[in-house]
């Protein structure tokens, strides 16, 4: 028997999962007054929601974007910030490099970037959600003194980040190695993957960035 992925079907009938990216594109610029708060947090690849869940329920304030790829990320997600009592955030199954076309200038109060696929081969490493344009997309939709963490395990990403951010003219950055500087800002617990690198004894570098 194929195997049948049961979480596509959920996805295209959850009302809080947006996959249609019409309906992302009409909400740009309207999405706090959509939510009726006052400031925006988005998270790109959310994962299975740990950080995402734990981020909703301890910032009520905030209205709470998650962006993600995959059927079974989206609905678990979704599930565990309903857990926590955040019935209200929306998903999007969509690229998180298309946000120029979903977000309006200065509309995002934090974005959060955590644990990306860090596509180590060198022939990849177009792949990687960090790129020049995307830094310019994502201060573009942050307000002026917005807040971007960024967090990897991987050395070499973590390599390309510094670069990437060193050359960027958009944001302010202060680099942390294995610290935990969004703890400062925020109560939430890890992401998934950083408790699995932690686990393995990787080295975890953060970047917390302010929009100029
Ligand atoms: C390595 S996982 C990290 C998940 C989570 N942030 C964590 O730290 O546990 C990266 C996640 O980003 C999603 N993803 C990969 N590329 C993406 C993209 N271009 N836009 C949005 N999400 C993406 C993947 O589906 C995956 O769930």
């Amino acid at each position: 028997m194929p195997y049948e992925n049961i979480y596509i079907k959920q996805v295209a009938e959850h009302p809080h999962i947006y996959s249609d990216e019409a309906l992302m594109h009409a909400k740009k610029g309207k999405w706090k007054e959509f939510f009726w708060k006052e400031k925006l947090m988005l998270e790109i690849g959310t994962g299975m929601g740990n950080f995402f869940s734990n981020y909703a329920a301890n910032r009520p304030e905030m209205a709470c974007v998650g962006i993600e790829l995959k059927f079974k990320r989206l609905i678990r997600t979704y599930e565990k910030s309903a857990l926590k009592g955040r019935e209200d955030v929306i998903l999007l199954k969509v690229f998180g490099q298309k946000i120029p076309e979903i977000f309006a200038e200065g509309e995002v109060d934090e974005l959060y970037l955590l644990f990306s696929d860090p596509w180590p081969k060198k022939g990849h490493h177009k792949n990687r959600v960090i790129q020049d344009d995307f830094l310019r997309n994502a201060a573009s939709i942050l307000v002026s003194g917005g807040i971007f963490l960024i967090k990897t395990d991987e050395a070499s990403y973590a390599a390309w980040i510094d670069e990437h951010l060193a050359r960027c003219p958009y944001f302010t950055y202060e680099k942390n190695e294995n610290e935990e500087p969004e703890k400062k800002l925020t109560p939430e617990t890890a992401t998934e993957f950083e408790t699995m690198g932690r686990r393995e004894g990787s080295k975890i570098a953060s970047f917390l960035c302010r929009k100029k």
